[in-house]
């Protein structure tokens, strides 16, 4: 019997996440409060962003930033129908909150070499209602943010970025999440660094944190600007004053106290991933009846990768379901490279979007690639020799 498993991600909370998690529950205070914002503060300091809020999930974050550009308190808000760039190699939560704010998805194919949009095909899909793009950064990796920063110039864009899979990396230095006008962030178990569930919007404008804070918590005015607004108003309580439209997105204070650990711990994490993604490439290169089976993603140029897992492809002549399924048998978990080409998922379909139109580079990445999880703590030479024989019967 098999008793190998090399999952996705492995316990991925520490001893000391757990007792300040325990520490919030002694205090009794778990609903959003100051640990929050300690990480929100921290969240913006390490990555050089304004104004960063905490919410339940990357999913809300990016609902959370695609309703602020629609919000009628917005200066410059997007009007329904107007259309909003985004790859194909997407999350379904990076595309419906563009549709739930009545705007129009316009997908771009991908670079199969970067996993993220093809610059090069933005321009031929800009219109005159394109208003933004949503980048996604795929598993760590960007596209070139100097091609994305001159497009944004010339046309006037708003840039969102979906950093969701991609907390820590850099381009040319600088975090990624701090080029476009909103980020996103997400803490979901297998990410960079976990809060159970949890996420981060980011912006730049004190306009946009005002609106997003209200959106987070039932539209009211409590932390932002408004509050002082209609604070003489004798018909309002100044503790409920509903200014503005909302949900209710919040995080508990649990998961910021276990995120906010974690994220001290975010430097470490990367080096130890990185660490792990080495030792496993050099495996399989070294092994010469694997070396040109395999073949892997690198980070693009002027990227310092934060990698969420390490993404193989295989040779031309391998099918990947046949090697997926020896490698699922012999313990080790996979994952496809985030949904493939997401105009083929059903829902997409439903709704016709990008009906007739073709994306070849998502789809080959679809049939081609798939990833598996890099572990925060070392990698054992047992688990290594374990990866290195599984991958040979799967090449076989
Ligand atoms: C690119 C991307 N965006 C958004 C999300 C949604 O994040 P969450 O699971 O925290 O809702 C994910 C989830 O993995 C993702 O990969």
């Amino acid at each position: 019997m098999n008793n190998f498993f090399y999952p996705l991600v492995k316990d991925p909370y520490s001893d000391s996440d757990i007792k300040e998690a325990k520490n919030i529950l002694n205090s009794r205070q778990l609903t959003m409060s100051k640990t929050t914002s300690k990480f929100e503060r921290l969240f913006s300091k390490k990555l050089k962003t304004n104004y960063s809020l905490m919410v339940n999930s990357g999913s809300s974050a990016n609902l959370l930033a695609l309703q602020c550009l629609i919000n009628p308190y917005r200066k410059n808000r997007l009007k329904p129908g107007d259309e909003v760039i985004l790859p194909t190699l997407c999350w379904s939560t990076s595309l419906w909150p563009i549709i739930q704010a009545n705007l129009k998805p316009v997908f771009v194919d991908i670079n199969p070499i970067t996993l993220n949009i093809d610059e090069k095909q933005i321009e031929a899909k800009i219109t005159k209602k394109t208003k933004a793009i949503l980048l996604v950064h795929v598993l760590g990796n960007s596209c070139s943010m100097d091609k994305i920063k001159k497009i944004k110039k010339k046309y006037k864009l708003i840039i969102i970025e979906d950093s969701c899979e991609s907390l820590g990396s850099k381009y040319r230095n600088k975090y990624f999440g701090t080029f476009g006008d909103f980020s996103t962030f997400s803490f979901y178990s297998s990410h960079q660094i976990s809060s159970g569930e949890g996420g981060m919007v980011c912006c730049k404008k004190k306009e946009d944190y005002d609106i997003i804070k209200s959106l987070r918590s039932h539209g009211w005015s409590r932390g932002t600007s408004f509050e002082k607004k209609y604070k003489s108003n004798k018909f309002l309580d100044k503790k409920f004053i509903f200014f503005n439209s909302g949900y209710n997105v919040r995080p508990t204070e649990v998961s910021a106290a276990i995120g906010l650990n974690q994220f001290k711990r975010l430097n470490l994490m990367i080096k130890s991933r990185d660490q792990n993604r080495k030792k496993i490439i050099n495996k399989i290169k070294k092994n010469k009846n694997l070396m040109n089976k395999f073949d892997f993603y690198g980070a693009s140029k002027y990227v310092t990768a934060s990698w969420f897992g390490l993404s193989i492809k295989i040779h031309k002549k391998l099918n990947k379901e046949k090697v997926i399924n020896i490698l699922e048998k012999s313990g080790i978990e996979t994952r496809p490279i985030i949904s493939g080409n997401f105009a083929n998922q059903p829902a997409a379909k439903k709704y016709n979007l990008a009906t007739n139109q073709k994306f070849p580079e998502s789809d080959f990445v679809y049939k081609k690639s798939f990833f598996i999880g890099l572990p925060t703590n070392k990698i054992s030479k047992r688990t290594l020799n374990k990866i290195e024989k599984a991958f040979e019967k799967a090449a076989n």
